[in-house]
């Protein structure tokens, strides 16, 4: 059950109207990291979950983001509302004029009207916990980047507070993640091929100014059987660890720490 209270979560206030950035703002609104966006994807995920904890958190968040919907559509309504009579601001989008009366509409910052493929749900919830993080991540970068193109100090404080609620859903997203209790590694129930997991490949391969091979956690160490280049054997293999031929040569094309590189599963086979 939805109840209207005829209260903005947060104080709008705006000293200057720009049309420009009002047109901006509706990245926030219609766009594909905005607040309906992330209504719509924690509600309907929490009408799917069946972890009674998560799922009240994802209510809890999916009805705080409506209410930042009404916080940024009336941000961007404020800005936006010159363009209905002064000719000048039209410039900045004719089409608010014209389909929405210099008001805000579901359309991104480029006229791209809000569609439902926005939204990440996938019916399990360590896998929408996931998404949900990159969400307020991205949220959060779109307001930040929002707030250099603006000096207004009412519009300022406003997007200052989104921003912020931001990172307190994405820590709470985390959290509940973590509270599953899971190898942050295992999805779902079906366990991956132990032959292919742990395999490197180096498929990305250059010298120079094109770029070099680089190695860090995401493929070196005891966790990691690394490929080089398994797309062109016969390429002559880096010198890692400060060696010719190196840490490469046990792990050159073709080859991985214990074996040749497994054959891709083909299903049906
Ligand atoms: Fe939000």
């Amino acid at each position: 059950m939805y109840h209207h209270i005829k209260q903005l979560m947060y104080t709008v206030n705006v000293g200057t109207p720009d049309p420009r950035f009002g047109n901006m703002l509706l990245e926030q609104f219609g766009g594909a990291n905005g607040e309906l966006a992330a209504a719509m994807q924690y509600t309907i995920q929490g009408i799917n979950c069946e972890n009674a904890g998560i799922k009240d958190l994802l209510m809890d968040i999916g009805t705080e983001e409506l209410s930042h919907l009404e916080v940024v559509g009336t941000l961007a309504r404020a800005h936006l509302k010159p363009m209905k009579n002064r000719a000048e601001s039209v410039d900045s989008d004719p089409l608010i004029v014209i389909a929405g009366g210099g008001g805000v509409c579901l359309h991104n910052s480029a006229g791209n009207p809000w569609t439902a493929d926005y939204l990440k749900i996938t019916g399990e919830v360590e896998v929408d916990l996931r998404s949900n993080i990159a969400a307020e991540a991205r949220a959060k970068i779109v307001y930040e980047r929002l707030l250099g193109y603006t000096d207004d100090a009412g519009t300022l404080d406003a997007l200052n507070f989104l921003m912020s609620r931001e990172i307190t859903h994405m820590k709470s997203f985390q959290k509940a993640l973590d509270s599953i209790g899971r190898d942050i590694f295992s999805i779902g129930e079906v366990p991956p091929m132990k032959e292919v997991v742990n395999v490197y490949f180096n498929d990305s391969t250059g010298r120079g100014e094109a770029g070099s091979d680089e190695r860090g956690p995401w493929n070196e160490g005891a966790d990691w059987d690394f490929v080089d280049a398994p797309g062109f054997p016969s390429v002559t293999p880096l010198a890692h660890d400060g060696e010719a031929g190196g840490a490469a040569a046990h792990s050159r094309a073709g080859r991985t720490g214990h074996g040749v590189i497994p054959k891709p599963h083909q299903p049906g086979r």
